[in-house]
């Protein structure tokens, strides 16, 4: 008989399942349902998902303010780009932009901050080099998360979203300090 819509092809998917195949599809549930818990658990017990402030944001109003907070904390420069010591405590600010990362910044090792990233065109991707952190920034969304630098050093903000033909070129830098009279 011809198959149509109508008449449905012959086959035998409606006969009862093979009990190998009920094992199958009982382990996968299983394991749907580990991989389910798992998200909670890693949120609550690992610290891989940290709770972030969100908030929405105009490009424009975001890139204003991290000029307001390079005029406010600026202390030099680095290859060009302002380098920005913000008071330990502080909201600092980060933008992603074609393709820099700005400004540099230089927070005390041990001191808690709200670091706010943001992008002003398109997404790019926060990776904090050589650290497996890495955070999605978004135009149009102020993302803030409270940090803690607990090594002194200097690291990369390597940007790991492909954002366009400047893309592997898209490297910022953090630097991390000892507190200030425990040197
Ligand atoms: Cu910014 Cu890739």
């Amino acid at each position: 008989m011809h198959a149509t819509g109508i008449t449905p092809p012959q086959g035998v998917w409606w006969k009862p399942a093979h009990k190998s195949e009920k094992v199958w599809a009982t382990i996968a549930f299983v394991w749907c349902m580990v991989l389910f818990a798992m998200m909670p658990f890693w949120h609550l017990r690992g610290g891989q998902n940290p709770s972030g402030i969100r908030a929405k944001v105009d490009p424009l109003a975001y890139q204003a303010r991290v000029m307001e907070f390079i005029q406010d904390y600026q202390v030099g420069t680095d290859a060009g780009f302002p380098v920005v010591a913000p008071p330990p405590g502080s909201d600092v600010y980060l933008i992603g932009q074609m393709w820099a990362w700005l400004p540099v910044l230089q927070l005390e090792k041990g001191a808690e901050y709200t670091l706010h990233l943001s992008a002003l065109d398109v997404n790019h991707g926060f990776n904090l080099y050589p650290f497996n952190v890495n955070f999605q920034v978004v135009p149009g969304y102020d993302y803030g998360l409270r940090i803690v630098p607990t090594e002194a050093g200097e690291y990369g903000v390597v940007c790991n979203e492909f954002c366009g033909v400047g893309h592997h070129l898209m490297v910022g830098k953090v630097i991390v300090t000892e507190p200030e009279g425990a040197q």
